[in-house]
């Protein structure tokens, strides 16, 4: 599905981005792994470790030098590069509103939004002129509804889904698609204290259960739509933002009938 194709993925040191590097290399791409962590050698070298190609890249997501620099490395490695994954973020760690700082927020849209921003304009240096190029973003159902997240992390999330509403008609006729996923609840690095707690109180099975699967998601279940969308497969797939959620946005407050 994605054979050949150059692909940066950013987050690709734990959770939905490494479990997408590791895909997205079986799939046959080769994968730049970036990360602010060594993460991202880890992931690179479970790719090589089975076969596929892969290269570590450390960097923080927010800098704009660095993310120059990561679009660098995947052009001086592979020549040229065909997708990006815009995929690393922070949970904001949950304060109310009350409670919310500037500097919380500068530090969750620094990443979560500005982050992707960053991405998305400096990969566009490159697949405007070559009049093509996919470009995929993690979102979340918490930029769509509230109760998934905080406000500064929920407003973070909008802004990436409007950052891929508006991007796919300021690159009208280019060739260039942009999408973006919204993950409901997905076990990673970033949910371990939710999943933690529940285990340490014996209410794991309650996880997930408002969703009409039942269940939690995996981050391979993202992953299978990431590869998808940063295929061509996904050819005429461009400014949605997606969500993969077990169905759970799929409805209005919910109680499940009693019998
Ligand atoms: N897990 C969920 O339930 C869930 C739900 C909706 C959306 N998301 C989103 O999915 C994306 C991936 O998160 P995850 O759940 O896999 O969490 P995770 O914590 O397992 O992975 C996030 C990765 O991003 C990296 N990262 C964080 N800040 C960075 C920065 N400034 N520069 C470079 N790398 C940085 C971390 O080191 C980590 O490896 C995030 O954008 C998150 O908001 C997650």
């Amino acid at each position: 599905m994605l054979k050949n194709k150059n692909i940066v993925v950013t987050g690709a040191g734990s959770g939905i981005g490494q479990a997408t590097s590791l895909l997205a290399a079986s799939y046959g791409a080769n994968v730049l792994c970036v990360d602010l962590t060594d993460g991202a050698d880890t992931t690179a070298a479970q790719i090589v470790q089975a076969g596929g190609s892969a290269l570590a890249h450390r960097a923080n997501v927010a800098e704009e030098s660095e993310v120059e620099g990561y679009i660098g490395a995947c052009i001086n490695a592979y020549g040229s590069i065909d997708g990006i994954y815009a995929n690393a973020g922070v949970s904001g760690g949950g304060k109310s509103v009350t409670e919310l700082t500037v500097e919380d927020w500068q530090r969750t849209l620094g990443v979560n939004t500005v982050g992707v921003f960053l991405a998305v304009k400096h990969s566009l240096k490159h697949f405007l002129p070559q009049g093509h190029g996919a470009i995929l973003c993690t979102a979340s159902v918490a930029g769509l509804r509230a109760n998934a997240g905080g406000v500064d992390y929920s407003a973070s999330k909008a802004g990436v889904v409007s950052i891929v509403q508006t991007t796919a008609y300021q690159t009208y006729g280019s060739g260039v698609r942009i999408n973006a996923i919204c993950p409901g609840l997905i076990e990673t690095g970033m949910t371990k204290p939710t999943f933690d707690r529940a285990r340490a109180r014996g209410s794991e099975d309650k996880i997930g259960q408002i969703n009409p699967m039942k269940r939690f998601g995996q981050p391979s279940e993202i992953g299978e739509m990431a590869c998808f969308l940063l295929s061509d497969r996904a050819s005429y797939v461009n400014g949605q933002a997606v969500p993969v959620d077990g169905g759970l946005s799929a409805s209005h407050p919910w109680v499940y009938p009693r019998t």
